[in-house]
């Protein structure tokens, strides 16, 4: 399906309005769908450690360690700030720093909000994180869901290779005992990008 949203790259002086919308739809993750698979957080959060966590990621994001995407809805005039609750969803790719490893990203976070799923937005999170990942000379990417979840579905569906599945690996808000597992993925992303361009040029 082709999403009725655009993703655009954070950008402070655009988006920086939007970070209590960034923290609220990414604390729905762990309050409502209740995924044990976006960040460290488990219900109930606390706002002031929420923003603290948002305030270092948009920190690596200027720092350029990360690269965060938002989901909006398209726009005609790209100087127009769009408003809080235009925002739809979020994606996120740490981007390793080692010196062996600085052609990978880890997708760490991807969520839609309720309103929004099942219309493509995040498919189009997913493809705008491998764009912007090989950009910036990433050829790697891997991700971490939660197993038979939707964001499963949604790696699947993008083309991404299951490596396997570690059962309980995360503590959830039920009790201490409860644990869900989680399924690992990767996928090489430059060829497919060099690919595409050159296709695109013939
Ligand atoms: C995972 C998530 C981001 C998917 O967003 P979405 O906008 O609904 O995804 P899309 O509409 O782009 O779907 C892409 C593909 O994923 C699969 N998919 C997504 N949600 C699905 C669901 N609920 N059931 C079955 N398949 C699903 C489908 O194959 C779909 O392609 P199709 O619509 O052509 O069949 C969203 O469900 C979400 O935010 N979940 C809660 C947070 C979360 O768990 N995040 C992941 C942490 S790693």
């Amino acid at each position: 399906m082709t999403s009725p949203s655009q993703t655009s790259v954070f950008h402070p002086e655009h988006h920086a309005h939007l970070i209590p919308y960034m923290a609220a739809i990414y604390a729905s993750g762990i309050n409502i769908d209740r995924t044990t698979a976006i960040g460290p957080f488990l219900p109930p959060l606390s706002l002031e450690r929420l923003l603290i966590w948002w305030k270092d990621r948009i920190a690596e994001h200027q720092a350029r360690t990360r690269i965060i995407i938002l989901l909006l809805p398209p726009s005609e005039n790209a100087n127009q700030k769009p408003k809080g609750e235009d925002l739809r969803g979020i994606a996120m790719v740490e981007l390793d720093q080692s010196q062996a490893g600085d052609f990978r990203g880890v997708i760490d976070l991807l969520i839609v909000g309720q309103k929004f799923r099942r219309q493509g937005g995040g498919r189009s999170l997913i493809q705008a994180c491998e764009y912007e990942s090989a950009r910036k000379g990433r050829s790697l990417l891997t991700a971490k869901t939660e197993t038979d979840s939707a964001s499963e579905l949604a790696f699947k569906s993008c083309g991404y290779v299951e490596v396997g599945k570690i059962p309980n690996f995360s503590r959830t808000s039920v009790d201490a005992a409860t644990k869900r597992g989680v399924t690992l993925f990767y996928k090489e992303i430059l060829l497919q990008t060099q690919q595409s361009r050159t296709t695109a040029g013939a």
